[in-house]
């Protein structure tokens, strides 16, 4: 099972961007933490940053056919970018939305989230530990609804017929 965990735009900033707002742990920091529940669940993860948009939804549409789910914190991009919501609705695979911050505490603008309604879930407001509750949740559906892999097919084929002498 593999994971796309994508950060948005100034997410590179962490420690140092509004600490009491976002935390001082760095973003490497943080997709350490990532990569170590990752590793404790059995799951392979690629992680990316971007500052811009359409790398963004360039990353989300080659998640179809390279990873099972997404785990996503569109940053500003959360409240702006249709074209980020198209992109999931488009690719269509489980998707958690996550924040650092409670953005419903904050200001006006960041109550609405475009990108929430095409995702399954949306966690936010535990700083950090937020990355790890949407991954846990992700993997946890993706277990409950996925159906088990050909290698892992519960049904015994039928046996083979034996031969018939010529
Ligand atoms: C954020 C919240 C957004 O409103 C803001 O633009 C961010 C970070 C968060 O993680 O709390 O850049 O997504």
């Amino acid at each position: 099972m593999r994971v796309l965990v994508l950060h948005g735009p100034n997410l590179n900033l962490l420690g140092r961007r509004e600490p009491h707002l976002y935390g001082s742990d760095s973003l490497a920091t943080v997709d350490a933490r990532i990569r170590a529940l990752a590793a404790e669940l059995g799951v392979d993860v690629d992680i990316h940053q971007s500052n811009l948009e359409g790398e963004l939804v360039t990353r989300i549409q080659q998640a179809l056919g390279s990873a099972d789910g997404i785990v996503i914190n569109p940053a500003a991009y959360t409240h702006t970018s249709i074209a980020l919501r198209d992109a999931l609705g488009a690719v269509a695979l489980p998707a958690v939305e996550v924040h650092l911050s409670n953005v419903h505490a904050r200001e006006e603008f960041r109550q609405r989230s475009l990108t929430a309604g095409v995702c399954i879930g949306v966690v936010g407001g535990f700083g950090a530990e937020s990355y790890l509750l949407g991954l846990r949740a992700l993997v946890a559906h993706l277990r409950r609804t996925t159906p088990p892999g050909p290698a892992k097919a519960r049904t015994p084929r039928a046996p083979r017929r034996a031969r018939r002498p010529h």
